[in-house]
């Protein structure tokens, strides 16, 4: 019994962050392609912790091709001043879900598109099998600063992932590598 109980409800939990992060609906990269700032990180990685007071807003650039993939490039600071970064995100099956190797963790991670207004904000997810180590939650904006609202959204969907409250950043200074 206490078996079967244990199994539903690994089963349900599963399903939940299944249902959890999932593409934004009709996902359209062409209107998802274009500059973004990174308004605000979820990143509960313990290596993470002694970098968070650095934390800036950096900007990045959305390209696509016609396959439905697509690089985003980043520009910001970092150890030998002003660098820039490409990643390189393969389509998947779902429209809105994406597979890059992560140089630093030596994986695969997925990137999902969870939700985006096109216009003014996106979030996304990094490797959705949340892992403290590996897993983000991101805040785009198509402006460096976002509604309230829009920043409270990011917060409750960071939230609801599992992510501490303390590993939900919102840094107010732009990287000066970025514009
Ligand atoms: C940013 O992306 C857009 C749309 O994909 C592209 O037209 C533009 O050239 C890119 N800008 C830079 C600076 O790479
Ligand atoms: C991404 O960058 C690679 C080389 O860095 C290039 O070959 C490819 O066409 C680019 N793809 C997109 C979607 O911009
Ligand atoms: C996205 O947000 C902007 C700013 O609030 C709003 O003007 C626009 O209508 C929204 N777009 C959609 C598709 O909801
Ligand atoms: C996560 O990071 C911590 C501290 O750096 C480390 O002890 C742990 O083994 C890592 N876990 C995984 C799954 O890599
Ligand atoms: C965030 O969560 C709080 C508490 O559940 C709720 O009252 C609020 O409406 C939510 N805000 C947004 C923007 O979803």
């Amino acid at each position: 019994m206490f078996l079967v109980v244990t199994i539903l409800s690994v089963m349900l939990w599963t399903q939940c962050f299944n249902a959890i992060v999932r593409p934004q609906k009709d996902f359209d990269l062409q209107r998802f392609s274009g500059p973004w700032y990174r308004v605000g990180l979820a990143y509960d990685s313990p290596e993470f912790v002694p970098l968070k007071k650095y934390l800036q807003v950096s900007k990045g650039n959305i390209t696509s091709d016609t396959d439905g993939n697509a690089n985003l490039t980043v520009r910001g600071t970092g150890k030998k001043g002003c660098m820039c970064g490409v990643y390189h995100y393969k389509k998947t099956d779902l429209p809105g879900q994406f597979t890059y190797f992560s140089d630093r963790h030596q994986i695969w991670k997925d990137v999902t598109v969870v939700e985006s207004n096109y216009t003014e904000y996106s979030l996304v997810v990094k490797y959705k099998e949340i892992m403290k180590n590996f897993s983000q939650v991101s805040l785009y904006g198509r402006f460096p600063t976002l509604r309230e609202e829009i920043l409270e959204r990011f917060r409750n969907y960071s939230l609801l992932l599992g992510f501490s409250a303390e590993s939900i950043l919102i840094p107010s200074s732009i990287d000066p590598c970025s514009d």
